[in-house]
């Protein structure tokens, strides 16, 4: 497959960073999801990753500003300039037009269309290693010793801070004000391309697929 400049715009659950995995590994590019960074930010304590988990833990999005520069930061390097999967940025119009104002031109953004019964389902089910990151659910993609991290072998899995049920409505309220309009900020470029995000995660990857080589 091309190197190609890629987002995964969907809604809390919808499986991005499913996805964006899976898409690292077959065209080799960087996977940035600004869930991830931002997250390491708040485990080091940074002033960054401070300022960040009051907004993380409940359920809003962080400032544009904040956002915006990391991702600036992270698209200046060098593994970045011949293709990346963008996982969680843009969220926003403004961070969309700041991508814009990098020079930044989206081959494809792919829209991880999901329902709402279905992204509970996945969310209420999610686990991570607290020590490697690796990740879970219980019923779809549980590990092979109940609690214990097949990468790692640690023991004692944990559930996201923000995937309690009453942040995770506030979650899918952000996503519908301020993200779900980039939909048409993008068709409007003639780059957005909607993925049926139901099935297994390999039915997905195989329409994602698809979908790239279509680009
Ligand atoms: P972020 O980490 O980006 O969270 P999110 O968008 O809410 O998405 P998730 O990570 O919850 O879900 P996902 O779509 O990646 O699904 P996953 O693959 O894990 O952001 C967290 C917070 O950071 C935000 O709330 C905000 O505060 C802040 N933030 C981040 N970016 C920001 C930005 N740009 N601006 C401002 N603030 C920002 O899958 C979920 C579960 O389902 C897993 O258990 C998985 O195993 C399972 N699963 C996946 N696919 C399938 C399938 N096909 N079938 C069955 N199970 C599946």
């Amino acid at each position: 497959m091309p190197k190609t400049k890629l987002m995964l715009l969907g809604p809390p659950g919808a499986g991005k960073g499913t996805q964006a995995e899976r898409i690292t590994e077959a065209l080799e590019i960087p996977h940035i999801s600004t869930g991830d960074m931002l997250r390491d930010a708040r485990d080091r304590g940074t002033d960054l990753g401070k300022k960040a988990a009051e907004y993380m833990n409940a359920g809003e999005l962080v400032p544009d500003d904040v956002v915006i520069g990391i991702v600036e930061e992270r698209l200046e390097q060098d593994d970045a300039q011949d293709g990346f999967v963008l996982d969680g940025f843009p969220r926003t119009l403004n961070q969309a037009e700041a991508l814009d104002g990098q020079g930044v031109k989206l081959d494809a953004v792919l829209s991880l269309e999901v329902s709402e019964s279905e992204i509970v389902r996945r969310l209420s089910g999610r686990l991570h290693c607290p020590e490697c990151g690796a990740g879970y659910h219980k019923s779809f993609d549980p590990p092979q010793t109940e609690d214990v991290c097949d990468e790692c072998g640690h023991q004692g899995l944990e559930r996201r801070k923000d995937d309690q049920p009453e942040v995770i409505r506030e979650r899918m309220r952000t996503y519908e004000e301020n993200t779900d309009p980039l939909k048409s900020f993008y068709a409007d470029r003639g780059v957005l391309v909607r993925i049926d995000g139901e099935g297994s995660p390999e039915a997905v990857a195989g329409r994602i697929a698809q979908a790239i080589d279509a680009v």
